[in-house]
């Protein structure tokens, strides 16, 4: 059993004068899998690096059951990591390679080949186990350098972008393999990667970063469906939330092209947090953005007439692009049995107001968030 907490971290480096990690908290149960995502520098690795001992900490505490372990160097704190560079040995067979840790570690060699040949099934490696590096892809090195973290079984797992140099088919089947382990192992695993895929296919909590500081924390669907501000709404989810800039009045939202209902249950929050009369920002999914006769007929006011100014055919649905405002291009996604569309023909949109998110327009904070959190401490 194993419990870890980040209390109030910050991360300074000797040689810049901001912070790259800023008041970073979290505690972290036992088998959780938790993964750090945000976009490129927003202080993910370094977290990381600080959490395997690599880098200090300039101010906070990381606690390993209850012990706090700032200065136990990184080899006394019982952990398996996996980087994106991954270092193997060039001068050993992979089976060396992967069986390395078990053997500093005096293992028997009987159980060293049993642990490494099922790792190596689980990775598809067994073919390559007499190869050296050299002889490999970057893709078959990658999951070598899994094989050789996950063949032990440590108190924490900490994987940073381990998957970035496979194509996109052995991503996601090693994204499975991975999972599957986690949950055989029961460690702890901090996963870093700036693929909001990844994380919601993952993680057990997702920590989305931005600038060195904590947007949100919370299971997969806490963040898609309840983003705390605009910057989560749109980093998760494929393709981005879109935003549109309009005016709430009377239980309706205004923007430059379009007049719609708001619905009832939104209608409350917004009157009551003081919006009536206000700008603010609508956020809708393209999925919620949709066509035909049967959307018309659910949400009779929330049409709109637009033209289509480009669209995306992805076999199972067609995205469309429309302008909603000015220079601004807003994508919706129509399903099998909606309209199909050409560029510039004139179409019906229609907007699923049970899906809607609004965001304050000064702060970008999610109205909805702040009401609901409000009634759960109430
Ligand atoms: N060794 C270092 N010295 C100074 N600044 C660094 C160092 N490593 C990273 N940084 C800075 O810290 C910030 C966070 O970097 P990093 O943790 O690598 O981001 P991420 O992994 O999210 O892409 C960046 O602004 C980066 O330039
Ligand atoms: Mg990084």
């Amino acid at each position: 059993m194993s419990k870890i907490s980040l209390k109030n971290i910050n991360k300074k480096y000797p040689n810049s004068d901001t912070y790259s990690v800023r008041d970073f908290n979290i505690d972290i149960e036992d088998g959780e899998f938790i993964v750090l995502v945000g976009p490129s520098g927003c202080g993910k690795s370094t977290t990381l690096r600080m959490i395997a001992g690599l880098e200090d900490i300039t101010e906070g505490e990381f606690i390993i059951d209850g012990q706090v372990v700032n200065n136990v160097s990184s080899k006394d704190r019982d952990i398996a990591m996996v980087f994106q560079s991954y270092a193997l040995y060039p001068h050993m067979s992979v089976r060396d390679n992967v069986g390395y840790g078990l053997k500093l570690r005096h293992f028997p060699a009987n159980d060293i080949k049993d642990r490494v040949d099922n790792i190596a099934k689980d990775l598809f490696l067994t073919e390559y186990l007499e190869r050296k590096p050299k002889e490999l892809s970057g893709g078959q090195r990658q999951r070598v350098a899994l094989g050789r973290a996950m063949v032990r079984t440590p108190k924490l797992y900490l994987m940073d972008e381990p998957l970035s140099n496979l194509d996109a088919k052995l991503r996601a089947t090693t994204r499975t393999e991975i999972s599957r382990m986690h949950r055989e192992k029961g460690a702890i695993t901090i996963y870093v990667t700036h693929d909001q895929v990844e994380a919601m296919t993952m993680a057990d909590r997702i920590v989305l970063m931005s600038m060195g500081e904590i947007q949100q924390i919370g299971t997969p669907k806490e963040l898609f469906e309840n983003p705390k501000n605009c910057f989560v709404a749109t980093f998760m989810g494929m393709p981005s939330m879109n935003l549109i800039k309009g005016q709430y009045e009377g239980g309706q939202f205004t923007c430059e092209s379009f007049t719609i209902a708001v619905s009832e249950s939104d209608r409350a929050i917004l009157d009551a947090a003081g919006y009536n009369g206000k700008s603010l920002l609508l956020g809708a999914r393209s999925s919620a953005i949709r066509s035909g006769k049967k959307y018309e007929q659910a949400f009779p006011d929330c049409c709109f007439e637009t033209t289509v100014m480009n669209s995306e055919y992805l076999g199972d649905c067609v995205n469309v692009f429309f302008n909603a405002a000015p220079r601004n291009l807003f994508i919706g996604t129509l399903g099998s049995g909606e309209p199909s569309v050409e560029i510039d023909d004139k179409i019906t949109l229609v907007i699923d107001n049970n899906q809607l998110h609004f965001f304050d327009a000064d702060t970008e904070e999610s109205i909805k968030f702040v009401s609901k959190q409000a009634s759960m401490s109430a």
